[in-house]
């Protein structure tokens, strides 16, 4: 294993068999790939390409067909080293009839914490997954994206190196998509390693360092997303406060390098950037709202109501 390797498969395969050991689906096929301590790795791809199977791998949690994989520098069947790290599952199980309190002292029992520093991580990580104010709830009234926060929350209990996240934004909101996101975030600048699966681009292009793509248990493309994202042969050029001359100066320019100007104007943001602005403006300035009048106007604010 390479010094700075968290994570390191050789060959990595995986054969779902029948009850009768007949061959039924080639879920992942020779998978090679390493991952460096500190880094946000995802595994990208679409539903059914081997990202749960290559975690449950990981974990001990299956068994190869063929190669192998080290964690931390154990092999991945030695489950001790499960202790280390920390595993958000696609789908949660958690008890329905606990709270988000009674839920982590549950599982910091399991990992033996003691009393005193299991109330204080409890704190720290409600707090952190902004689940503060349904600390008292069962989690059967929680709604998806709340039951994907405790579930962070008690991957995160044991304080572990290496967090496996299947699918970490799935039923989560634009802006609870987005705290996850800050969240993963903080655990990489904490000196933690993060190793998310998700089929959701943007979620892997905003917060991953490098992705490895998988279709059909193949891995299909590896490698730094700013690399993976950047086209080489493409300019792009984007200026404030030009005059209408000076366009058209840098439209002759262009031409007399026998460019191809793609397209020059105004950048748009996206959907999410958008979206969350709306929403953080709103909080801001409650009952402030939008009114269309008639076409082409902007749109007016509504009296302010006196509650
Ligand atoms: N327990 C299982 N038995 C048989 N086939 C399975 C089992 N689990 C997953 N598969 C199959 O293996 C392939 C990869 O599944 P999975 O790793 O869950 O994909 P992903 O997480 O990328 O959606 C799929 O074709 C799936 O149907
Ligand atoms: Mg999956």
């Amino acid at each position: 294993m390479t010094t700075d390797a968290v994570i390191e498969t050789r060959n990595l395969t995986k054969v779902y068999r029948d009850f009768w050991g007949r061959k039924k689906v080639d879920a992942l096929k020779s998978l090679n790939l390493t991952v460096q301590r500190g880094e946000i790795f995802g595994l990208l791809g679409p539903n059914g390409s081997g990202k749960t199977t290559s975690i449950k791998l990981l974990l001990g949690l299956l068994f190869p067909s063929n190669g192998e994989a080290l964690v931390l520098g154990k092999p991945a069947s030695d489950v001790a080293k499960n202790e280390r790290i920390g595993y958000l599952p696609e789908e949660s199980y958690l008890y329905r009839f606990l709270n988000a309190e009674e839920t982590l002292d549950f599982y910091g029992r399991l990992f033996d914490i003691s009393g005193k520093e299991r109330r204080k991580r409890i704190d720290s990580l409600i707090q952190q997954v902004g689940l503060n104010r349904a600390r008292k709830r069962v989690l059967k009234e929680y709604s998806k994206g709340m039951t994907r926060r405790i579930g962070v929350a008690q991957a995160l209990i044991n304080d572990p190196e290496l967090i496996l996240l299947d699918e970490p934004t799935s039923g989560l909101d634009p802006l609870g998509t987005r705290e996850m996101k800050d969240l993963i975030r903080s655990l990489r600048d904490e000196g933690k390693t993060v190793v998310l699966c998700s089929h959701l681009l943007a979620d892997v292009q905003d917060v991953c360092d490098r992705i490895a793509i998988l279709h059909q248990g193949e891995l299909k493309e590896l490698g730094r997303v700013s690399d993976l994202l950047s086209i080489q042969d493409m300019t792009e050029i984007k200026v404030g406060g030009l005059s209408d001359e000076a366009k058209e100066e840098i439209r002759q320019v262009v031409a007399r390098h026998n460019g191809n100007l793609v397209s020059m104007g105004h950048p748009s943001t996206t959907l999410e950037d958008l979206f969350l602005k709306i929403i953080r403006e709103s909080e801001a300035h409650p009952g402030r709202r939008y009114l269309p009048e008639r076409e082409g106007e902007q749109p007016t604010e509504p009296p302010v109501s006196s509650n």
